[in-house]
């Protein structure tokens, strides 16, 4: 008895793992687990029903595999086929490789398997058609390239194939109509020749979800897509669709979401859209769409209703406001007129309206918000009239209102001021009266506040200052009275404060100084009395300051001199005393005219003063000048001429001039020891550029500079590179660079001045110049993310030095080899051998007499004009852009006569976005990098008038990365990516 009981316990040891099981550890040996999540599968299990991701049937023989989202690596484990009884592999999101190949033919039993979003390459495995039962293909989410494998029309049962946000870049074949078990197939955002839609496809009877978008389709939608009578779902979004909409597309009985924007379709909606009865979605946004919106959508259950940016005219049908369920309506940029339906939002829980844009009009409907799931009510640029409804008053969804540009008027309900949500409030431009009620207190969210251009009255309410997520008020053009409230200095993220041209009286509020986030100050045309706070000079940001045209008195601040103004005005007041000696200048008299009491501070500043003068003796003052002057110039050459001479004399010793600009720790010594020819890490025209490492290990960047004699040597091999660095690039970088610091700026450490050579310090950038990194072999290590931030972080440089800096700096040789990347690829602006310091604020634009710049990045009109300013900066940094975004050359002899800039937009005009993008980046972030590829065409426009200035190029840029990543297969059952619509009703 004892003996069966030991033998008995000793059973579970005697046993062993069953064959199944057996397969299953042989799979995971081939399989790398960095996670441990396979560390259930233990041999000494009898059973693997119990391990992690494994579901057995009753009988105990495994039926799936399920290792999604469990960071398993290496090679597709073929082990899994040997497995009789299974049915489903499911391996998706993690990083399955190609690394070894496969041959799918001994699946014969998978039903279902999922390896989207893994890491596999090259071509789509041909040998997955001969599993002959597969139902479920989903290979989304890879780098697979090439074409669709030709057997593929020979599956018999499959219902699922999904190959998006691959690589593929064949053309869409007509054999994938054969698949008549076809319910599901997705093929969006791959790399597909442009090609047309087969009509073919329209024999997949079964289909109930077609996803092309994306994918480079032109020509028309086939009339044979009408017999898809079973299809949910029919995503072509952002192709090159053209033609009409089908009318045989009034077949699609079942169809609940339609997905035609930006396209390039034409023609009127089709009839007999009442077929569509189960319709929630449709998006035909972009399209040059015309006529009517017809009367048989309204009939509809919609939801969500887009056409936007179409040529839609005529009136919107009364009989939307029937439909029960519309939650989104957005008709912006179209030709709409008319009045909008008066019951509309009564019946349904409206939650968007945008009809921005239009030629509507009549009043606001009054039951917007009558179910009360309002949000966004966007209606610029209409002719809308009368009052804003009281109803609204009780919208407390409401977050993002502007009505502006419309003839709105009386006075706006008091409780809308007040809004506990509205975080954007616009209605500038109408004829709204009245004052800003004190509710105004409510409304926590309010960030931006503009009521400009209307006839708003009375005083500005204290409360306002209560309001801690204001960022932007403007008010200019009412007739506000009384005082700027005490309580404005509280506003600490307050960037924009604008309330020009209204009746304000009292003082600029004392404390201003506690707005650190002040960038723009705007009181101008007011009744502004006292002085002018000295706080004012404190604050960090501020770039525009206008307190023109008041009356205001006393000297003016000194320490006006620590702000960085692009614009600084305060003319036309009383005021009197010193001008701060920086502004001190003919440049600024501008700033300072109609100020009796600072007449005689600039040359010129009160025209009419000569009358203080005696006017007979008034030939003497200009003559005394004018003695004094030739005798300056006179001792000026005098001394230059005995200084060269001097210097001459002394040519050949060693450091003459060192100048610090940081605290250093290092001697000048212990640099030129280490200047020799083992050290080079570059060389151009100018000179060569070493790096010198410290016994400290801290490295720095050296730049020697040839002196008059060498200069040049090169510049046959560099084309107009660095063209004419002459004896004043030095002293130019040394001024330049000496004065200013940014993190997106190189640091200049310091200079020294040889009699032979010229060396500049830099900090040392480990990871040298974009330039050379982006056109070498290792270009392919930057990937998307790292461009983008390089893009971003040169921008802001650019941006500092074209309007933080007074006065503002033309770097003028902006390419990427000037653009340099330390150890974490954060970029810096570098080499101002030929930057320009433009000396007046006003005039931003001068003459050049010789060619600076480099080929490939100089912007057209310089040619003509020999003209640079910061206009031309932003030309070639969209050249920069470009080359991020391309990956090309700026010049490349495969463009025949066109340089990067033709070359892209010829081939987008030819062939659309994805083919100028770099083959080395991942095609998962192209929305992302379509959207830097716009900034940087915006940038390099032939007409400097349309280049949008630096600071605005910094926005755009973190506007396009801002959005989420977008991940090709994210796309759930094909609703509408978010970001899209996001940022089309941005453009407002
Ligand atoms: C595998 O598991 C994931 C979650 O763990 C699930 O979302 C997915 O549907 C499963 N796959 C299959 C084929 O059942
Ligand atoms: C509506 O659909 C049916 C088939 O479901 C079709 O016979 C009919 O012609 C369609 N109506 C229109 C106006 O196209």
């Amino acid at each position: 008895m004892i003996l069966l009981l030991l033998l008995f316990l000793s059973l579970p040891h005697a046993l062993s793992l069953n064959q199944e099981g057996l397969y299953l550890l042989k799979a995971k040996e081939g399989l790398d687990d960095p996670f441990g999540a396979l560390s259930s599968w233990k041999a000494r299990d009898e059973l693997p029903c119990n391990w992690k991701g494994i579901v057995c049937d009753s009988l105990n023989r495994i039926n799936s595999v399920n290792l999604s989202s469990t960071g398993v690596a290496g090679p597709f484990p073929s082990f899994l086929c040997r497995l009789p009884f299974l049915s489903s592999i499911d391996l998706s999101n993690n990083s399955i490789d190609s690394s070894v190949a496969v041959d799918f033919g001994a699946c014969q039993h998978i039903k279902s398997l999922n390896l989207s979003d893994n890491l596999l390459v090259g071509s789509i495995p041909a040998s997955l058609s001969r599993i002959s039962d597969l139902r479920e293909l989903v290979l989304s989410g890879n780098n697979f390239s090439g074409e669709i494998p030709a057997s593929f029309g020979e599956f018999r049962r499959l219902e699922r194939l999904c190959l998006a946000g691959n690589l593929l870049d064949g053309t869409i074949p007509s054999f994938l109509g054969n698949i008549s078990s076809l319910k599901v197939l997705e093929l969006a955002y791959n790399l597909f020749r442009p090609s047309q839609l087969s009509p073919e496809l329209g024999n997949l009877r079964n289909l109930e979800v077609l996803w092309i978008s994306n994918s480079n389709l032109f020509g028309e939608i086939p009339a044979s897509f009408g017999q898809l009578t079973l299809l949910t779902n029919l995503d072509l979004s952002s192709n090159q669709l053209n033609g009409s909409i089908p009318s045989s597309l009034s077949g699609l009985s079942r169809i609940v979401q339609i997905e035609l924007y930006s396209n390039s379709l034409s023609g009127e909606l089709p009839a007999g859209m009442s077929n569509w009865t189960r319709l929630l979605r449709l998006d035909a946004s972009m399209n040059k769409l015309e006529g009517p919106i017809p009367e048989e959508l309204c009939g509809l259950q919609l939801e969500s209703l887009s056409l936007y940016q179409n040529r839609f005219e005529g009136f919107l049908p009364e009989s939307i406001a029937g439909s029960k369920n519309l939650y989104e309506l957005r008709l912006f940029d179209n030709r709409l007129r008319g009045r909008l339906p008066s019951e509309l939002g009564k019946n349904s829980r409206l939650n968007t309206l945008d009809v921005s844009s239009n030629h509507f009009f009549g009043e606001i409907p009054a039951n917007l918000c009558a179910n009360g799931a309002l949000e966004e009510l966007l209606m610029i640029k209409n002719s809308f009239s009368g009052n804003i409804p009281a109803s609204l008053e009780k919208c407390q969804t409401l977050r993002r209102v502007r009505l502006s540009y419309n003839q709105l008027s009386g006075e706006v309900p008091p409780e809308i001021w007040g809004l506990p949500h509205v975080y954007l409030l616009d209605l500038s431009v109408n004829s709204l009266s009245g004052h800003i009620s004190n509710s105004i207190s409510g409304a926590h969210n309010l960030s931006s506040l503009s009521i400009s251009s209307n006839q708003f009255s009375g005083s500005l309410p204290s409360e306002i200052g209560s309001l801690r997520n204001l960022g932007e008020f403007s008010a200019s053009q009412n007739k506000i009275t009384g005082k700027i409230p005490q309580t404005f200095v509280h506003l600490s993220k307050l960037s924009s404060l604008i309330l020009s041209n209204n009746e304000l009286s009292g003082e600029v509020p004392a404390g201003i100084e506690s707005l650190k986030q002040l960038n723009e100050l705007r009181l101008a045309n007011n009744k502004l009395s006292g002085n002018i706070p000295d706080g004012i000079g404190s604050l960090p940001v501020l770039n525009y300051l206008d307190l023109s045209a008041n009356s205001l008195s006393g000297e003016i601040p000194f320490s006006l001199q620590n702000l960085k103004l692009n614009l600084l005005n305060l003319s036309y007041n009383r005021l009197s005393g010193d001008i701060p000696p920086l502004y001190a200048k003919k440049y600024f008299r501008d700033s300072f005219v109609g100020n009796p009491g600072l007449c005689g501070e600039i040359d010129g500043l009160c025209p009419g003063n000569g009358g203080t003068v005696n006017l007979e003796y008034s030939w003497i003052l200009p003559s005394i000048f004018t003695l004094a002057g030739i005798v300056l110039i006179v001792g000026v050459v005098l001394f230059c001429w005995k200084y060269k001479n001097f210097k001459k004399n002394k040519k050949g010793m060693v450091i003459s001039k060192w100048r610090s600009f940081h605290k250093l720790g290092f001697s000048e010594v212990d640099i030129v020891d280490c200047l020799n020819e083992d050290n080079v890490i570059g060389s151009g025209s100018a000179g060569k550029v070493y790096k010198v490492v410290f016994a400290n290990g801290e490295a720095v960047a050296v730049k020697k500079l040839w002196g008059g004699s060498k200069k040049d040597t090169d510049s046959e091999k560099d084309g107009l590179e660095n063209d004419r660095v002459d004896k004043d690039g030095f002293e130019i970088e040394v001024e330049t660079l000496g004065k200013i610091r940014h993190k997106n700026i190189v640091r200049l450490w310091c200079c020294c001045n040889t009699g032979y050579c010229k060396l500049l310090v830099y900090e040392y950038m480990p990871n040298g110049s974009l330039g050379d990194m982006l056109h070498s072999s290792k270009g392919g290590l930057l990937d998307w993310p790292t461009r983008y931030k390089i893009a971003l972080d040169a921008a802001e440089g650019l941006s500092y030095l074209h309007h933080d800096c007074v006065p503002p700096i033309v770097h003028r040789d902006v390419k990427s080899n000037n653009i340099l990347l330390d150890g974490e690829f954060g970029a810096r602006v570098a080499d101002f051998g030929v930057a320009k310091v433009f000396q007046g604020v006003g005039k931003g634009e001068e003459s050049m007499s010789v060619i600076v710049g480099s080929r490939g990045y100089i912007a057209p009109e310089y040619a003509y004009t020999l003209r640079v300013n910061e206009k031309s900066d932003i030309y070639s940094f969209g050249v920069v852009i470009l080359e991020l975004v391309t990956g090309r050359l700026p010049v490349d002899p495969e463009f025949g006569e066109k340089d990067l800039v033709k070359w892209v937009s010829a081939s987008l005009d030819q062939k659309g976005g994805e083919h100028v993008i770099d083959p080395r980046l991942d095609c998962s972030f192209n929305e992302e990098i379509v959207r830097v590829l716009n900034v940087g065409l915006l940038c390099t426009n032939a007409l400097p008038i349309n280049r949008p200035p630096m600071r605005r190029v910094v926005k755009m840029l973190q506007e396009a990365g801002a959005r989420n990543k977008p991940k090709t297969t994210a796309k759930k059952d094909g609703k509408l990516s978010p970001y899209y619509h996001e940022d089309a009703s941005n453009h407002v």
